[in-house]
């Protein structure tokens, strides 16, 4: 019994050193282990011997089987290692090289030149203020002199929540809002975002920026206005813009401004951004009005003061030379990713 359990396991490991790959492992480990194979018959044929010679062979035969198992272990991680090894040698890749280019994200244009103007303001002494999108009437209209009613408030398309609240339709509602918290003399901006009801085209959005500002002091004239105007302008295009001044009518100020500046996009010539005049509305402005001095409970007769409403988005096409205020709020990276 024992020569035929040596055979065997000659056998099994002659035939071990010719497998080379787990599929010819597997065979091997039926044809030896399996239900049908010669070691479960043996085992089957020990209820016909003594029992002395029946563990005896019993004994052996586990043995023979253990042996077996562990020779089919080792021949498996010694081809698993050749393996790998052949993988190594064949594929390898260089650390040295640079990784794969990724997109690095950056400033949305209008934020860059909204910081931008911040930094100016700031440097001439002026602080930042903020109000919320959602706005009070009061605030958006009625203490900026527009009480209800009037006429005016046809100029801004507003959208109105059930509630009578509203999304404010220009910055000028961080002025009254300024007045309640600070002591004159002050200088704010106001940077932020207004809602109109429009009918959107290349120069007009539904969803645009506005930054407001707001100078009140002792003997505020339109000369301080003005010169703090092309302060600002020479600083942002650095260099000197061509402007116009023009009588404009806004109910908070008084006397009240446009501003314009000549077209950047097409150097004056005409473009659809300009509407072909060469001239475009930037900043209206002008000496703001007793009654909204008042509301924001300062003293006008020792007190004036001037605000300017400028249009962010306007001056962002002028500087970047962009046809369409619409790509601003695209959300298309072919757009934005010139800008990185
Ligand atoms: N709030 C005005 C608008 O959006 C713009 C404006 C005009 C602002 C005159 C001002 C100003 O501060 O003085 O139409």
């Amino acid at each position: 019994m024992s020569d035929r359990l040596n055979s065997l396991l000659a056998d099994f490991h002659s035939r071990l050193e010719l497998c080379v790959d787990s599929q010819a492992l597997e065979s091997l480990k039926a044809e030896f282990l399996g239900k049908k194979g010669p070691l479960t018959e043996l085992l089957k044929s020990l209820k016909d011997l003594s029992p002395e010679e029946r563990t005896r062979v019993g004994q052996a035969t586990n043995d023979a089987k253990t042996a077996m198992e562990a020779g089919l272990a080792s021949r498996r991680a010694a081809l698993d290692k050749i393996a790998l090894d052949e993988k190594l040698k064949s594929e390898w890749f260089d650390v040295t090289l640079d990784a794969a280019p990724s997109r690095l994200g950056a400033l949305h244009p209008v934020s860059r030149v909204q910081y931008e103007i911040e930094d100016i303001f700031s440097s001439l002494g002026f602080s930042i203020q903020d109000g919320p999108h959602c706005e009070l009437d009061y605030y958006n209209f009625e203490a900026l002199n527009i009480p209800k009613d009037h006429p005016a408030r046809d100029m801004q398309d507003t959208f109105y929540f059930e509630n009578g609240a509203i999304l404010r339709t220009h910055t000028s509602a961080v002025q009254v809002r300024a007045m309640e918290k600070l002591k004159p003399p002050f200088k704010i901006i106001g940077p932020g975002k207004v809602f109109r009801v429009e009918r959107t085209d290349p120069s007009h959005e539904a969803a645009f920026h506005q930054l407001e500002g707001m100078v009140v002091a002792e003997g505020i004239t339109v000369a301080h206005l003005i010169h703090t105007m092309k302060t600002l302008l020479k600083e942002i295009f650095k260099r000197d813009v061509k402007i116009r001044l023009r009588p404009g009518f806004f109910p908070f100020v008084e006397p009240g401004f446009e501003l314009d500046i000549s077209c950047q996009i097409c150097d004056a010539k005409g473009c659809s951004v300009c509407k072909h005049s060469g001239w475009i509305e930037l900043m209206p402005c002008g000496m703001v009005h007793p009654n909204v001095l008042k509301h924001g409970g300062i003293d006008t007769d020792k007190f004036s003061g001037f605000a300017f409403g400028l249009g962010l988005d306007r001056l962002v096409m002028m500087r970047f030379k962009i046809e369409d205020i619409r790509h601003l709020h695209s959300g298309d990276l072919r757009f934005s990713g010139q800008f990185v």
